[in-house]
């Protein structure tokens, strides 16, 4: 197998999206897009992963600082464009004779699938370049594929760059690239920054090496919904429901119930069990784990650090953070559950809350298996409340009192 590294775009400024956070921190369905670009590339194997920063870089490096260990940190000092990023990581890859995988920070939606047909065509062709491409309806911000009668790739132009005739063709760039290491850092010296922007383009690269006689096979193996790059907020909620999409089918594929897809959000982190029905306007939010056989909702908000087990019914208006539920819990209405351990088959009352918040600390409950907490208790932390014990409705419960009850 080719010995294989992976550059990854993250420096720009990103003033189209008007934020003060690097681009590649912004969120989807729950993970910074960088998150998304760095698992693709570990699927298909990579032996390290040079990641180009510059604007904001402190934030990115401090965000992966534990998922950093293939991860090598290069500063593009400021931001020239896209073939200017590449080179700067020219000082760790002089001598490297493997191939390079290229990538965008930005462009969350790319699949592990879509690398690996561009590795298998790049090996097959013996090309010094391979790119995978996509057709879209709507190509305007992308670069588009200028291909030669015969259909042989002739360069990219950027869509600030394009001729009226140019800017209608729809076959677009999403910067999914495999380069032959050694040809690609050649390329780069002879890029020049002119266009528009003055910037230097790594497309121009490509545009190099066909016109040195190098081999450059563009695929159109890429999904319309894959090619989706964030270069505004708007893009951001495009990519974000996207992403939502993916994450429910493969529930689906599992053995999740999700009665309205349109009106459910679950976190790209959270595991749902088999035969489990997530009722609409449910919102799970952050590391979330939920057993089987549960009924999750409608209305139903669970926030990172919940962890249910199996047989759990959750109704309206429950809100669960930092929680744990044991098998068999029932919350049916109104009820606020905040860094608490539930015990099995503990019954939770309409409007029922954890006081877990003191106004300087949180604070722990532990209730105890078989427990009855009747309607608009207030469990006020920390508590522990011993197994089968029976809460009469309305009751605000403390450590102090709990041998009362
Ligand atoms: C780029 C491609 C375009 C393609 C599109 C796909 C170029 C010149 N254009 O355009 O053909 O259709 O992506 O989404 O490559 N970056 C740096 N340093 C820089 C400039 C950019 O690290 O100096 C990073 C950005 O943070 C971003 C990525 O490179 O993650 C792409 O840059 P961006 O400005 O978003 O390029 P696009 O205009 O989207
Ligand atoms: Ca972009």
């Amino acid at each position: 197998m080719a010995e294989r590294v992976a550059i990854l775009l993250a420096a720009g400024v990103s003033s189209r999206m008007n934020t003060h956070l690097p681009k590649v921190l912004h969120e989807v369905t729950g993970r910074p897009m960088l998150a998304y670009v760095l698992d693709a590339c570990r699927s298909v194997g990579v032996d390290r992963i040079y990641v180009v920063v510059g604007f904001g870089a402190d934030q990115v490096k401090e965000r992966f600082a534990e998922d950093a260990a293939d991860i090598v940190w290069v500063q593009q000092p400021k931001q020239l464009g896209t073939a200017h990023a590449v080179k700067c990581c020219q000082e760790h890859l002089r001598d490297f004779a493997g191939q390079t995988l290229v990538l965008c920070g930005d462009g969350p939606l790319i699949r592990a699938k879509t690398l690996q047909t561009l590795i298998e065509k790049h090996e097959a062709e013996h090309s010094a370049a391979t790119l995978a491409t996509a057709v879209l309806d709507d190509p305007t911000g992308y670069g588009r594929i200028i291909r030669d009668a015969y259909g042989n790739m002739q360069g990219i132009i950027e869509d600030s760059d394009c001729t009226p005739a140019q800017r209608a063709v729809k076959e677009v760039n999403p910067s999914y690239y495999l380069f032959n290491n050694q040809v690609l850092f050649r390329a780069l010296e002879n890029v020049k920054p002119d266009n528009v922007k003055q910037e230097y383009y790594l497309t121009d690269a490509l545009s190099v090496l066909i016109a040195t006689g190098h081999k450059v096979v563009a695929i159109t193996a890429v999904r319309p919904e894959e090619a989706v790059g964030v270069n505004s907020r708007a893009q951001l909620s495009v990519a974000s429901k996207i992403m939502q999409h993916r994450i429910q089918q493969e529930l689906m594929e599992h053995g999740v119930t999700i009665v309205d897809p349109d009106n459910t959000w679950i976190d790209a982190r959270a595991r749902i069990g088999q035969d489990t029905v997530i009722e609409p306007f449910v919102y799970i939010h952050g590391e979330v784990k939920i057993g089987r056989d549960c009924r999750i909702g409608p209305f139903a908000y669970l926030r990172h650090g919940t962890v249910i087990g199996d047989d759990v019914v959750l109704g309206v208006f429950t809100e669960l953070k930092n929680t744990s539920l044991a098998d068999g819990v029932r919350a049916r209405h109104h009820s606020y559950l905040g860094d608490a351990v539930i015990g099995r088959n503990v019954n939770v009352g309409a409007g029922s809350i954890t006081a877990n918040f003191d106004g300087q600390s949180i604070n722990r409950t532990t209730v105890g298996d078989d427990c009855y907490i009747g309607s608009g208790t207030v469990l006020i932390a920390p508590l522990v409340l011993p197994p089968g014990a029976n809460v009469g409705a309305g009751l605000v419960v403390s450590q102090r009192n709990v041998e009362d009850l």
